[in-house]
C-alpha cells in the first residue's frame, strides 16, 4: 500500500495497549456501498424511491451504483484483508433478500452475502453482520412502512431467515442501526428517507423498531442461536449551552430524546417519563407486553460516535462556538466526548461489551498525484481511538472498534460528496485508492 510520512507515523498507538482479543474494524451499510440496485431481483427501497424525488439528495445522485460492491466484492475483500482487520461490519439489504419485505426470498440475493460471508472466513475476518441499515423494502412502506405495527412480524421473519442461513458464518448479529435516525430524521424531520414530517408517526416508528428488535432476539434465541445479539445506536453527550436553567434543562430533554429514549427501555424496560410528559399526545401507542420484550437481554451494544452537542433553548447552537475544528459534515471533533459518553453509559445502566460500531470523519480528501493525504482523518481516528482505551482504562468493557467507513460511498442526503472512506473511491472510474489514513490503520494493526 506504500510507506507513510514519518509525522504521521508518529501519530501511532500500540495495538498491544489494548486488552486482548479486541476487535479492530471497519465498517459499511448496503445502500452506501452495494449498487447493483437493479440486479439479480433485488427489489426497490425506501431510499431508492427518496433519490427519485426532487432535492432530497445534495449532489442530486442515488444509490443504484454506488461503489459498485456489489459486483467488485472479491477485490473489495482483498482491500479490507489488507488492512490487517480482525472483522468486517456489514449489513445485509432486505429488499435484496427478499424483494418485497415479506413473501418470497431472492436466492440471488442471498448467494451474493453467502459469497461475502465465505470470502471473509477464507480471509480470516469476523462478520458483524447488520440487519437493518435503513434501506426498508418499498413495498413494505407502502403499507404504513415502520408505522405499521405488523412489519415487527416481517422483520422478526427476515431476522429468523438470515439467522437460519448466515448463523453459522457470523460472529455477531445486529437487529438495527440507529433507529434515532430513522424515526426522527426519516419521519419528523424527514431530512432522510421515507421523508415524513410527523412527529407522532415518528415516535410510532420508533417504538416499532425497539419492538421489532426485541421480538427479533427472542425469535433467534428460541431458535436455538446462542452467538452474540445486539443492537447499534448513536450516541453523542449533550451539554447545556450555559449555565441558565433554560439551556439545562432543554439540555436534560434532548439527552432523554436522543440517548434516554433508546437506553431506558433496552435497559430497564421504561420509556424515560420526561420525554413521555413531553411528547403528550404523540407518545406511542404501546401494547401490553411490549416494553418487557424490548427489554430483552443484550449480549452487545454498538455506540457510534461522531461528535458532541450543545443544546441551547432560545437559538441554534453554532458548532464552532466551542473553537475545535469542525469536520465536512459541520461536527465538532472532540474526542473527549467518547469516554465521556462510554463512562456515562456505564454509570447509568448496566451494560453489555460495548463495541464502537461507527467512528470516523468526512475531510476534503483531494487526490493528488494519486495519493490522499488526510492526516486530519488520521488525528481524528488516533484521537477516538485513544478515548476508546481511556474509557476502557476507566473501566468500560469496550470490545471493539470500527472506522467509518471502508471506502468513501453514498453519504445519505449528502450523496457523494461527503467523504468518510479511508479508501478513496474515484466515482467515475470506481477505482479504490487507500489514503493515508488506510495506511496508518494498517500499521497499528499490523504493528
Ligand atoms: C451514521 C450512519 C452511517 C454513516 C455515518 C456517517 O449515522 O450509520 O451510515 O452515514 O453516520
Amino acid at each position: 500500500m506504500g510507506k507513510l510520512p514519518s509525522d504521521i507515523q508518529s501519530l501511532m498507538i500500540k495495538r498491544s495497549d489494548f486488552p486482548a482479543g479486541f476487535t479492530w474494524g471497519v465498517a459499511t451499510s448496503s445502500f452506501q456501498i452495494e449498487g447493483a440496485g437493479q440486479q439479480d431481483g433485488r427489489g426497490p427501497s425506501i431510499w431508492d424511491t427518496f433519490c427519485e424525488e426532487p432535492d432530497r439528495i445534495a449532489d442530486q445522485s442515488n444509490g443504484l451504483v454506488a461503489c459498485d460492491h456489489y459486483n467488485r466484492l472479491e477485490a473489495d475483500l482483498d482491500l479490507i484483508a489488507s488492512l490487517g482487520v480482525t472483522a468486517y461490519r456489514f449489513s445485509v439489504a432486505w429488499s435484496r433478500v427478499q424483494p418485497l419485505g415479506h413473501g418470497p426470498w431472492n436466492e440471488a440475493g442471498f448467494a451474493f452475502y453467502e459469497r461475502l460471508l465465505v470470502g471473509l472466513q477464507k480471509r480470516g475476518i469476523e462478520a458483524y453482520l447488520t440487519l437493518y441499515h435503513w434501506d426498508l423494502p418499498q413495498a413494505l412502506q407502502e403499507q404504513g412502512g415502520w408505522n405499521n405495527r405488523e412489519i415487527c412480524q416481517h422483520f422478526c421473519d427476515y431476522a429468523c431467515e438470515v439467522v437460519r442461513r448466515f448463523g453459522d458464518r457470523v460472529q455477531t448479529v445486529c437487529t438495527h442501526n440507529e433507529p434515532w435516525v430513522v424515526s426522527i430524521l426519516g419521519h419528523e424531520t424527514g431530512i432522510f428517507a421515507p421523508g415524513i414530517k410527523d412527529r407522532k408517526v415518528a415516535y410510532q416508528v420508533g417504538h416499532h423498531l425497539l419492538l421489532s428488535h426485541g421480538m427479533a432476539l427472542k425469535a433467534i434465541r428460541d431458535m436455538g442461536f446462542r452467538k452474540p445479539l445486539g443492537i447499534v445506536l448513536n450516541q453523542s453527550p449533550i451539554y447545556p449551552a450555559s449555565d441558565a436553567p433554560e439551556d439545562v434543562a432543554k439540555a436534560r430533554l434532548d439527552d432523554g430524546i436522543v440517548v434516554r429514549w433508546y437506553m431506558d427501555p433496552l435497559f430497564k424496560g421504561a420509556y424515560p417519563a420526561d420525554v413521555l410528559a413531553w411528547l403528550g399526545d404523540d407518545a406511542p401507542s404501546v401494547q401490553a407486553g411490549d416494553m418487557a420484550l424490548i427489554a430483552q437481554p443484550l449480549d452487545f451494544m454498538g455506540v457510534n460516535y461522531y461528535t458532541r452537542n450543545f443544546s441551547c433553548a432560545s437559538e441554534t447552537w453554532d458548532a464552532a462556538k466551542p473553537g475545535n475544528p469542525l469536520t465536512e459534515m459541520g461536527w465538532e471533533i472532540y474526542p473527549p466526548g467518547l469516554t465521556e459518553l462510554l463512562c456515562r453509559l456505564h454509570k447509568d445502566y448496566t451494560l453489555p461489551a460495548i463495541y464502537i460500531t461507527e467512528n470516523g470523519g468526512a475531510f476534503k480528501d483531494p487526490v493528488v498525484d494519486g495519493r490522499v493525504d488526510d492526516r486530519d482523518r488520521v488525528a481524528y481516528l488516533h484521537d477516538h481511538i485513544q478515548a476508546t482505551l481511556h474509557a476502557i482504562e476507566k473501566g468500560v468493557d469496550v470490545r471493539g472498534y470500527f472506522v467509518w467507513s471502508l471506502m468513501d460511498n453514498f453519504e445519505w442526503a449528502s450523496g457523494y460528496e461527503k467523504r468518510f472512506g479511508i479508501v478513496h473511491v474515484d466515482y467515475t472510474t470506481l477505482r479504490r485508492t487507500p489514503k493515508q489514513s488506510a495506511l496508518w490503520y494498517q500499521s497499528l494493526l499490523k504493528g
